[in-house]
């Protein structure tokens, strides 16, 4: 198990899962090809209806084997494609959530405009004693102007949480990355906070995550970030240069010693459990935060 640690393996990803031992992995994360005709390097992003399935049956069932009792599978896809996963998954794990990404997107016209991917959250034990998770909070909605909180909250605005609002199963605030100096050669790379968040959620430091269709290494590098392991694999060899490349760059980002995900200077995630600890002062206060201490760089 060792030898895979902390590497993008570059090949087939059900050959490479088969090598994996059982229950061995913390987390594993899947954003495979969306068999949409999309433009990859290599792979052919075209099968039948049910070929495309079946495959995805495999893997998937190769990610519940290897994910440990008390570990987490999550994958990542459009609603087409994860009404049938469930339905696999429902057989060998236990629902949890169908978090709703929004990413923002543009009209197409003729159809509803498909602003929203979906990630489905499946544990491999039933019981909330038996799996990992942990509260998650991110930043209250502003107003980019005034700086005033979005929500109301119901009128008692001065009770609202001093970092945010503990996570729903809507995601919206976490965008697609559109400037091309920000991305990648390579047809959807993920944003680094969307799997940050994921793996706060979910895994504890020196834990190992897997994913079996890295891409440019969004999943590697947000795991290095939060001083986690990783094990990708990914079929096109250009595509593991960058991910290599990516990974080296890559900085463990934490505050007060506790991991964050941060994002062009901005805390975007935390867990609930270490909010005090970050926000400690030097004399044991609680700081509260304003516009200005979102922007903690400078601490980290
Ligand atoms: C949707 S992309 C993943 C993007 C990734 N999440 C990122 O943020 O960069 C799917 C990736 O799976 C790779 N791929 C396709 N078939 C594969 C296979 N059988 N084994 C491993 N990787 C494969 C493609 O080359 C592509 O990079």
């Amino acid at each position: 198990m060792d030898k895979y640690l902390n590497k993008i393996i570059k090949g087939d990803c059900l050959e490479v899962l088969k090598k994996i031992p059982d229950n061995s992995v913390d987390m594993t994360f899947a954003d495979p090809p969306f068999n949409l005709k999309k433009k990859y390097n290599h792979y052919e992003d075209s099968k039948e209806k049910q070929d495309y399935l079946n495959w995805c049956n495999d893997w998937i069932s190769e990610m519940v084997r290897i994910t440990k009792p008390t570990g987490t599978i999550f994958v990542h896809n459009i609603p087409r494609w994860l009404t049938h996963y469930a339905e696999h998954l429902n057989k060998i794990a236990y629902f949890r959530h169908w978090i709703s990404w929004d990413s923002g997107g543009a009209p197409m016209g003729k159809t509803l405009l498909p602003n929203h991917y979906g990630i489905l959250y499946y544990t491999k034990s039933k019981s909330h004693n038996e799996f990992k998770f942990n509260d998650i909070r991110y930043p209250h909605p502003r107003c980019r102007t005034c700086n005033e909180f979005l929500k109301d909250y119901g009128g008692k605005k001065d009770q609202a949480h001093g970092f945010g609002p503990l996570l729903s199963d809507v995601w919206s605030d976490i965008h697609r990355i559109r400037h091309k100096k920000r991305r990648d050669d390579h047809p959807c790379q993920l944003p680094i906070p969307l799997l940050e968040r994921l793996i706060l959620m979910t895994t504890d430091e020196g834990d190992i995550v897997l994913d079996p269709f890295m891409g440019t290494g969004t999943t590697a590098v947000a795991a290095k970030k939060l001083g986690r392991s990783y094990i990708g694999i990914e079929l096109d060899s250009d595509y593991v240069k960058i991910a290599e490349k990516n990974i080296k760059a890559a900085k463990e980002t934490r505050i007060n010693g506790h991991y964050v995900s941060v994002y062009l200077t901005h805390v975007r995630t935390m867990r609930d459990k270490d909010f005090k600890e970050i926000w400690k002062n030097k004399d044991g206060e609680l700081k509260l935060l304003d516009k200005k201490m979102y922007k903690i760089l400078k601490n980290i």
